[in-house]
């Protein structure tokens, strides 16, 4: 469960009930995480960037946002099972600091940090860099960053905590041991100056959807937040990350593929989508032709309104064809006009997976991407009001569990109990 609360981006923060003056409360990011304790997930989620683009602030609250770790930190004293899944950039982020706010999340909250690795797309001028590095760079920085961060959590293992009072030690310093590492971004001496936590380490999420990005999942992720906005992307995505865990000679069903679920849910289809259109109804003409470009790859700044958009007019090569499934259809199957693209929901769509409708809906296309063995799961992300939020937590996913899809209750206490704890289907050939 997303804790950035997207279902407030749009026009949905001006709800007279969207609760929006406490956007940087803990008491907000509470109410969430504790909505998604009782729906028995198996955590919440904070991506982050260290950055804020301003001109979007005029009209929503865009990427401002407190730190997400000290956030999660204040939510786990408040809550006893539900993972906290923070967000920490190895490309801005130095891997000494990152080790030691992870294993303290991970003591403070009892086992159930999870660390969301990202390489980030921008931010560099604050951090007193001339230009972004290439995703190479920051790639090559990631595996080494992820490598010392690693080590730093066993240079202090959890065993050589001794605490004998008797006989007045308090720790056999003989396994407390520095790594020395000197590589080509970071020396680091170490060891840690946090004990290893003595329970299931902490689970790595990666985002990241570049050939580098899923061999850097392969090698070390236990979860995968996905860009797949299709079925066909998912299952794509899912043998890119088998055969990459394999390679890495890990099992792959170890390396979860958890796509962003954008949910707009209604009582009926008509709600919904009325939903989804007044929550982008300030998105400009300018803005849709933009986004309809990027799609079908058209010069459309000069296509009449009434002039319907054909399979035979993409002969162009589309930017981003996959991102963009859902309109490729739409113009496959009716070759709507200009004018009517502007306003339909594929248009505006999230490039995550969509559902658009009710709850019957949301399960139904759950229920067929898990058959196929396209996901292992998914990072809900609500759109549009607080009530698709509740409809996620109260409805969605009681009636998943009701159809045998999702679990009745915690088996266990941990983040890594509760990946552990999941149906396994057999993996896509
Ligand atoms: C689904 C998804 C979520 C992401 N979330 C974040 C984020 O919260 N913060 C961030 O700085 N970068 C985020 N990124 C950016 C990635 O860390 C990475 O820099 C970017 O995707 C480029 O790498 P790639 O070419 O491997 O996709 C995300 C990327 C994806 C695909």
């Amino acid at each position: 469960m997303s804790l950035a609360p997207t279902w407030l981006s749009g026009e949905g923060w001006r709800a007279p009930d969207s609760g929006i003056e406490g956007l940087y409360s803990a008491d907000f990011a509470l109410d969430i995480a504790r909505r998604a304790e009782a729906a028995h997930l198996d955590f919440v989620f904070r991506p982050d960037t260290s950055v804020l683009p301003v001109a979007p602030l005029d009209q929503s609250f865009g990427f401002s946002s407190v730190d997400p770790t000290l956030l999660m930190a204040a939510l786990v004293r408040e809550t006893r099972r539900i993972g906290m899944v923070t967000t920490i950039s190895t490309t801005f982020s130095h891997p000494y600091t990152a080790a030691r706010q992870m294993m303290s999340l991970h003591w403070l909250s009892k086992g159930r940090a999870g660390w969301n690795v990202v390489t980030a797309l921008q931010g560099h001028e604050n951090f007193g860099l001339a230009e972004m590095p290439s995703s190479e760079a920051r790639y090559d920085r990631a595996e080494e960053f992820t490598q010392v961060v690693a080590r730093l959590w066993e240079s202090f293992p959890s065993r050589a905590l001794l605490v004998d009072r008797a006989a007045g030690r308090y720790a056999d310093t003989d396994m407390i041991l520095p790594i020395d590492h000197r590589g080509a971004a970071f020396d680091v001496k170490g060891p840690l100056n946090v004990p290893q936590y003595p329970g299931p380490p902490i689970p790595l999420m990666q985002a990241g959807a570049s050939a580098r990005g899923i061999d850097l999942a392969g090698r070390m992720a236990d979860m995968v937040f996905g860009l797949t906005p299709d079925i066909g992307t998912a299952l794509d995505t899912r043998r890119q990350l088998t055969a990459r865990a394999t390679a890495h000679r890990r099992d792959p069903r170890a390396v979860r593929l958890l796509p962003g679920l954008s949910l707009y849910l209604g009582r009926t289809r008509a709600e919904a989508r009325d939903l989804f259109m007044q929550t982008h109804v300030r998105v400009t003409r300018a803005q849709r032709i933009e986004r309809l470009e990027t799609a079908t790859g058209l010069d459309l700044a000069d296509w009449p309104e009434d002039r319907p958009i054909t399979p035979a007019d993409l002969a162009a090569p589309p930017r981003a064809r996959a991102q963009y499934a859902r309109l490729m259809q739409l113009i496959a199957a009716d070759s709507p006009t200009l004018g009517e693209l502007l306003n339909r929901p594929e248009t505006l769509a999230a490039i995550h997976w969509q559902v658009i409708g009710t709850v019957e809906d949301a399960c139904a296309e759950i229920n067929r991407w898990f058959e196929a063995g396209a996901i292992d799961g998914f990072i809900a992300v609500p759109g549009g009001s607080a009530r698709s939020m509740e409809l996620t937590l109260d409805e969605l996913v009681p009636r998943l569990a009701e159809a045998g899809l999702f679990r009745r209750a915690y088996a266990g206490e941990t983040l890594a109990d509760h990946l552990a704890d999941g149906l396994d289907l057999p993996l896509p050939a």
